[in-house]
């Protein structure tokens, strides 16, 4: 074990006693003799922050990261102190801090330590040594497990392994590459089943280490920023993810077409080749909303223009695709070209937009243009100015959505593949180098095209989708996980990003289904496809250098596949906009991982593959080469087989079968599923029933179904439909209640209830006191129409 001492010779400096204690409210300063300052602030009785300041001094108070609108509020704060602690007690929470150290342990009211510091803050200011580092470190327990981190592409627990966040263009990335393009500097930690988060809040190039460089220690510093991180306590990990994205932000409910399925290539081009593309997905039948156009569309590659030899009037095309249900997405990159003939460039020249380097002229690097500047975003005017761009793509030509791609930023041919550190950034005001805005340049993009693309989509709601991205980002936009290989390991990678996404606040993501870089054969683009259609966005793309990539791309037998699971996503639209409504007014993840879903049992600490997708049913991919089925975890609790309704007790490992056109899929018993019938894209049909999925189960359980007019933004102003559930079985009888909330009127007048499971055969069943006519009843399917606004139906057998 290394004594302090030996720290401190190598350049380490520690807090040491406290000797003056200040409160403000929820705010409590702790400073010590040698000036190190704890300002530690209570934001909820479970979530408290932990901010360091050495010499006496914290900076200005700035995050991109914490959503401005987060609610904070707290029950109770009381400081006490004992013989060798000041106390700092909340409702959930005592945090001892340790009087001569400001070292800290925190417990929940019953006692149980939750976590402790291990040297706690320490950091290092002597440049001759190394220079400006803030760290932290705690005590970290056997058995202790560790999720979160964004887009990590490795095993779902972290346990055992050192990051860092550095948004970087990580082209064909690999299992265990790392950083690759997102940073979110967010962990779960999973000890005696007790779940806490914390949120390093430090934008600079931060690195975590779980228990790597020792068994018992986990640490995490940044060279450069403060020792910045919020605690969050749970128990419960949904406590956890809920409290870190209330923090940091929720999205706004999207446009339903941007649930739909995506289609994507580089590049679709001229008009004649996307209207072919579009020609053959409502031919061959397969359903899809969007059409993405990659950088061929521009002239030349610069942003806000069309090569017009291939989109002679691109307008008149984004109409026609339209009327055939397509939205069409297009990308805008960073990198600017360098030609003073283009207005664009013109005018952030003129206007001094560009990032600059450290002793003045505009920074400057090669993307698929050639030689570009870069917006610095991180400019408030700046953002304004990139919003107003457009007016004129989105407002007028009628493009439904804006593809953010390079924006780690990425450049070319440059070691590091980015900006030099010395670059300048404005920082909303709080002018810095490179090192801490390189990874949120990213987000302020995105953020900045989000301003552009809801004012001028305006009534209706925009899509953005960000490569790279910050904490926070989710605010304003969805993600995909960036240039994947069309490999099995992929997929399983694929599985983890996006479950890790999930947890990480970033729910609206997909990866490029099939793979980007390579080829995928038809099995490998069927097996992800069928994965795909899970994921909270559902996009096919690929770099086209070796081969289409589309549905029909492979043979009939993929394409009918294929089919067959997008038609499945369409099915279950209104369960996919419920799951996102949950995730955009509670922050509770869309996917969840099996740890979340269930983490008082142990087997699900470990496991990657499996994951629910919403609140009830359970997905396994198959991520082997011809397989026929395959080995799983089902997690405790009762489930039905969705393909055969069979029934099963969970909390147990079993082999289920799956042959190439099927995937493991599981419907928790008591759930009640919404479908809709097949469309070609959303708004194809009017909705003439809402079919429900009822499984029974001998107990009492609660769903809602949550719809709107799918697009605009009465359901603001109330103009929603929130359908709450509550379903009670018994041995012979099942009763359902309806509580329907908002003001929206459906389109249909008919509920279908698909009862599945009953274990008595009905004798009598009553809508709302009245007794129904059995004869009404399908015996097979066990169909049942019913009003749309019943309040009860009794089953009884
Ligand atoms: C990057 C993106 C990819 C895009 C390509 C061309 O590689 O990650 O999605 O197709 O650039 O724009």
């Amino acid at each position: 074990m290394i004594t302090n001492t030996e720290l401190e010779q190598k350049g380490n400096q520690f807090p040491n006693s406290v000797k003056n204690i200040r409160q403000e409210v929820d705010t409590l300063y702790f400073t010590t003799e040698n000036n190190v300052i704890l300002e530690l602030t209570v934001l909820r009785d479970s979530v408290v922050r932990f901010r360091y300041g050495t010499r006496g001094i914290l900076e200005e108070d700035f995050s991109y990261a914490i959503d401005p609108d987060n609610h904070i509020g707290y029950n109770h704060l009381e400081l006490s102190e004992n013989k060798n602690f000041h106390i700092v007690t909340t409702a959930k929470l005592i945090i001892k801090i340790e009087k001569i150290s400001l070292q800290t342990k925190i417990l929940d009211t019953e006692g149980n330590l939750i976590n402790e510091d291990e040297l706690g803050f320490h950091y290092e200011e002597s440049f001759t040594l190394g220079g400006n580092i803030v760290k932290m470190s705690k005590r970290s327990h056997p058995g202790e497990a560790f999720y979160g981190l964004g887009d990590k592409p490795v095993h779902l627990n972290l346990r055992g392994r050192r990051f860092s966040n550095w948004a970087t263009d990580s082209y064909a990335f690999g299992k265990e590459t790392d950083p690759i393009y997102k940073s979110v500097p967010f962990y779960i930690g999973l000890k005696d089943k007790r779940a806490y988060g914390i949120f390093f809040d430090n934008t600079f190039k931060s690195t975590f280490d779980f228990c790597q460089e020792r068994l018992d220690v986990t640490s995490f510093w940044a060279p450069g920023g403060e020792m910045n991180y919020y605690f969050i306590y749970g128990p419960e990990m949904s406590e956890v993810v809920q409290n870190y994205t209330h923090l940091t932000g929720k999205p706004e409910l999207p446009p339903l077409w941007t649930l739909g399925f995506q289609q994507c290539k580089w590049s679709y081009y001229p008009e004649s080749t996307v209207k072919g593309i579009a020609k053959k997905f409502r031919d061959l039948k397969i359903p899809c909303d969007g059409i993405y156009l990659d950088i061929d569309y521009m002239e030349g590659f610069r942003c806000f223009t069309w090569n017009k030899e291939y989109f002679p009037d691109p307008k008149r095309m984004v109409k026609e695709l339209l009327n055939d249900g397509f939205k069409t997405i297009v990308i805008i990159d960073p990198g600017i070209k360098i030609d003073p003939d283009y207005w664009v460039y013109k005018e952030a020249l003129e206007n001094g937009y560009f990032c600059k380097r450290a002793d003045g002229p505009d920074m400057i690097g090669k993307v698929w243009p050639g030689e570009c500047a870069f917006p610095d975003y991180t400019n408030p005017e700046v953002r304004e100015w990139w919003a107003g761009l457009f007016k004129e793509l989105v407002g007028e030509i009628g493009v439904r959505g804006v593809w953010n791609d390079m924006n780690e930023p990425a450049v070319m041919e440059v070691p590091g593949k980015t900006f030099p550190d010395d670059v300048r950034h404005d920082f909303d005001g709080h002018p810095c180098s490179h090192r801490k805005a390189h990874n949120v340049y990213g987000t302020q993009m995105a953020r900045a095209t989000y301003e552009g693309v809801k004012k001028y989509v305006y009534p209706k709601r925009p899509l953005v989708i960000t490569r790279s991205a910050y904490s926070g980002a989710q605010r304003f936009t969805s993600s995909w996980t960036g240039d994947n290989v069309a490999t099995w390991e992929h997929l399983w990678i694929a599985n983890n990003q996006v479950q890790r996404m999930c947890l990480s606040g970033m729910s609206f993501t997909g990866t490029d289904i099939g793979g980007f870089a390579e080829q995928p054969t038809g099995e490998l683009f069927a097996r992800w496809i069928q994965l795909g259609v899970f994921h909270p966005f559902c996009r096919v793309h690929s770099s086209g250098h070796h081969g289409d990539q589309e549905p029909w791309s492979f043979d009939d037998e993929v394409t009918d596949i294929a089919r067959k699971f997008i038609e499945l996503r369409y099915t279950f639209l209104p369960y996919l906009y419920t799951m996102f409504y949950e995730y955009a007014t509670e922050g509770i993840p869309m996917l969840k991982p099996l740890v979340y879903f269930d983490q008082e049992d142990p087997h699900t600490h470990y496991r990657t593959d499996e994951f629910i997708f919403g609140n009830n049913i359970l997905v396994c991919p198959i991520i082997e080469p011809n397989s026929k089925g395959r080995r799983m975890y089902l997690a405790r609790g009762r489930w039905y087989n969705f393909w055969t309704e069979e029934y099963l007790e969970g909390g147990r490992e079993l082999w289920v079968d799956a042959d190439i056109d099927s995937i493991p899929m599981f419907v928790q018993e008591g759930a009640i599923i919404p479908r809709y019938p097949v469309q070609q894209y959303v708004g194809e049909l009017s909705i003439e029933e809402l079919k429900l999925d009822v499984y029974y189960a001998e107990d009492t359980i609660d769903s809602q179904v949550y719809e709107d007019a799918n697009d605009g933004y009465d359901y603001k102003k109330g103009r929603y439909s929130l359908r709450n559930f509550k379903l009670r079985g018994k041995a012979t009888d099942l009763t359902i209640q309806q509580h329907k909330g908002g003001n929206f009127e459906t389109e249909y007048d008919t509920i279908k209830l698909h009862l599945i499971g009953l274990p008595f055969r009905i004798k009598k069943i009553k809508v709302d006191n009245v007794a129904y006519d059995l004869n009404n009843l399908d015996k097979e399917d066990k169909f049942l129409k019913l009003p749309e606004d019943f309040s009860v139906v009794q089953i009884i057998g």
